[in-house]
């Protein structure tokens, strides 16, 4: 028999396809994702998942399925999966780093070039019929990039790959991680490390790029708000819950900053009350730092590669948590390993 898989959105066809040859494959089609309900009545006989950022994969989930041996998400972050549970069922978690590095870092640098130069508002400009003169000395002026202070926080792939476009743009960058990488490392890539607050308090620019965990809930909150320059501009592509949105939305009303890039929120979508929509000095998108047709695919192929290694007993090719292995022989009812050839090649 056939191990059986539940996909939560539809993602790329081959993908899926190279999962159809070893698996029973249901696809949730919606242009939405599966309700609660819907995702836990459709998890209940399978012995994988493929789930995306939006989905919960909690305890409830997890007891609703006693088949499952994986979960592997369309995603490189995995706050929305419970891995302490996970890993205590010996249930192995797969995401999809680095394949998403550069398309992120290319959203990152174009929203720091959207805040810079206004671009949303000068588009909206032209389009209203308000461009009434030819050229004009003050009109939009906006923030040089070349020889600004980029201050990034979390200094793993996005990070860096964000550093690499800021030298293109002859910025300076200063980096915050809790490790610091070896000196010799920093000078290759011209980059200074500082405190989070030196960082704050120098950078004209400020581009978060941590996970979501305890330590990095409202990282940037009130007082780390207050630490910026009053001309800084303050970009997330990270998760929305790394910045305090309440106290972000007074601080661009009242000017304590002068603009914020951001593709990320603390609720998603975000609701039309909340008070960001109404400001005029920040950038809104939704949530598509990875959002291109190749990168999407890779995510789609690695994450169908990590479910059929977790489900055929191995680990996935990007695990989050190698040490399930040590739970597993309790879980699970297929063992089989799956062969090579069910792999996609080149991956
Ligand atoms: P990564 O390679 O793991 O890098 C994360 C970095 O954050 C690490 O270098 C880590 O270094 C640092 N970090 C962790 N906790 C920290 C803390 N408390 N203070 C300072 N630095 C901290 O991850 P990545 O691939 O670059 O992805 C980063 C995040 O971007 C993902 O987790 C995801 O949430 C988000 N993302 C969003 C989109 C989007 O569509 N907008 C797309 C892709 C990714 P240390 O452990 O040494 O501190
Ligand atoms: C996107 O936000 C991801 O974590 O892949």
């Amino acid at each position: 028999m056939k191990p059986k898989v539940y996909i939560t959105r539809a993602m790329s066809k081959d993908a899926t396809d190279m999962i159809a040859q070893v698996c029973d494959v249901e696809v949730n089609i919606k242009d939405a994702p599966a309700t609660r309900d819907e995702l836990i009545e459709n998890i209940r006989d399978k012995g994988g998942i493929i789930c995306m950022l939006t989905d919960r994969i909690d305890k409830e989930v997890m007891d609703a399925a006693p088949m499952l041996k994986v979960i592997s998400t369309m995603s490189v972050g995995f706050e929305h999966i419970d891995v302490e549970e996970a890993t205590k069922r010996g249930i192995y978690i797969g995401n999809t780093p680095g394949v998403l590095t550069d398309a992120t870092a290319d959203l990152t640098f174009a929203l720091i070039l959207a805040t810079a130069r206004h671009i949303p508002q000068a588009d909206r400009f032209v389009r209203q019929g308000e461009w009434k003169i030819s050229w004009s000395p003050s009109l939009f002026l906006g923030k040089s990039l070349w020889g600004a202070t980029l201050g990034i926080i979390g200094f793993g792939r996005i990070g860096r790959a964000v550093a690499k476009r800021a030298k293109g743009f002859n910025m300076n960058v200063l980096y915050n991680s809790r490790t610091r990488i070896p000196r010799d490392e920093e000078k290759r890539l011209g980059v200074r490390y500082a405190t989070l607050d030196t960082l704050l308090k120098r950078s004209d620019f400020v581009t978060i790029h941590t996970p979501l965990t305890k330590d990095t809930y409202h990282i940037i909150d009130e007082g780390r708000l207050r630490l910026m320059k009053r001309d800084a501009i303050l970009i997330n592509t990270s998760r929305g819950a790394t910045v305090d949105e309440a106290s972000l939305a007074r601080a661009l009303k009242e000017g304590w900053i002068a603009g914020a890039g951001l593709d990320v929120f603390q609720k998603e979508p975000i609701q039309m009350d909340n008070p960001l929509i109404g400001l005029d000095n920040v950038v809104l998108l939704p949530h598509i730092g990875s959002a291109t047709s190749e990168t999407r695919r890779m995510m789609a192929h690695i994450a169908a590669k990590n479910l059929l290694l977790g489900i055929g007993g191995k680990k996935p090719l990007y695990c989050v948590n190698p040490e399930a292995k040590k739970g597993r022989s309790k879980s699970g009812i297929y063992t089989k390993p799956l062969s090579p050839s069910h792999h996609m090649p080149g991956l």
